[in-house]
C-alpha cells in the first residue's frame, strides 16, 4: 500500500489535535460497541518486541470499581498536592476522568514466560511496547472524534487488585474514554502556563 500527501496531511492533523480529555469535557452519551472494538484494535496493530505482543486490557463500566479508582486517585493526588505545594496551580487542575468518562480502560503488561526476541539488553522493551498500542488507541479514538484521558496519578497495586487484573501482569495505563463537549485546540497544561512546547531544536542533537 503506497500513500499520498494527503494522508500525511490526514495523519497529522490526527496527531495535532489529539488531545488528553480529563472530567470537565466528558459527555454523558454512550460510547458504540463497535467504536470501542475499533479502538482496541488499533492498539492490537502496535509494534512489541519481539513480536509479543504483551498488552492486556480491561474495559471497565461498572460504576463501583470506577468509584474505588476514582477513591484511590483522590488520595494519590492528596500527596501529589504536597509535592506541588509550591505551584499554587497544581491543586485546581483536573487530572482525571474517571467517573465521568462513560468507558475506562486498564492497559496491562503482562510479564513473558519465556524468553523474548529483543528483551534479552533491555528489559523493560516489553513495556515500552504497551505505550505504542496506547498511542495507536489515542490516535484512533481521536479519528472517531472519540476523547481519551491517561491517569497515572493512581497506586499501581491497588488498582490491579480491584479491576481484578490477571497474575504476573503491571498496570502501564487507566484510560477514560467518552465523547467530549470540546477537543481543546492547545494543551491545557501549555495553555494554563504549567509546560511551555518544546521546540525541535531543543529536542534535536545532531553527533
Ligand atoms: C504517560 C502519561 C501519563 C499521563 N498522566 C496524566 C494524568 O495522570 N493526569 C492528566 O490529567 N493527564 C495525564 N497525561 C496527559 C498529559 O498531561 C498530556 O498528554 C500533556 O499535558 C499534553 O497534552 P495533550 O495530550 O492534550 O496534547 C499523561 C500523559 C502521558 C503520556
Amino acid at each position: 500500500m503506497q500513500f499520498n500527501i494527503e494522508d500525511t496531511t490526514t495523519l497529522l492533523n490526527i496527531m495535532k489535535n489529539r488531545r488528553d480529555v480529563r472530567g470537565n469535557r466528558f459527555l454523558n452519551k454512550e460510547v458504540e460497541e463497535e467504536k470501542i472494538l475499533k479502538i482496541l484494535q488499533a492498539g492490537l496493530t502496535a509494534p512489541s518486541v519481539g513480536y509479543s505482543q504483551p498488552w492486556k486490557f480491561i474495559l471497565i463500566q461498572d460504576a463501583k470499581i470506577k468509584n474505588s479508582v476514582f477513591q484511590n486517585f483522590e488520595e494519590e493526588n492528596n500527596k501529589a498536592r504536597k509535592i506541588f505545594k509550591d505551584k499554587t496551580l497544581y491543586k485546581d487542575l483536573k487530572l482525571e476522568g474517571i467517573k465521568e468518562a462513560p468507558v475506562n480502560l486498564a492497559v496491562l503488561y503482562k510479564e513473558p514466560q519465556e524468553k523474548i526476541l529483543g528483551m534479552t539488553s533491555q528489559s523493560k522493551m516489553g513495556e515500552y511496547s504497551v505505550v505504542c498500542a496506547i498511542q495507536n488507541m489515542w490516535l484512533m479514538a481521536r479519528a472517531l472524534n472519540i476523547g481519551l484521558g491517561w491517569v497515572s496519578i493512581l497506586e499501581e497495586n491497588k488498582i490491579l487488585k480491584l479491576i481484578k487484573a490477571p497474575k504476573n501482569t503491571k498496570l502501564i495505563a487507566y484510560l477514560c474514554l467518552g465523547y467530549v463537549d470540546e477537543f481543546l485546540e492547545v494543551p491545557e497544561l501549555k495553555s494554563l502556563g504549567w509546560e511551555d512546547e518544546k521546540t525541535l531544536n531543543e529536542c534535536l542533537i545532531i553527533r
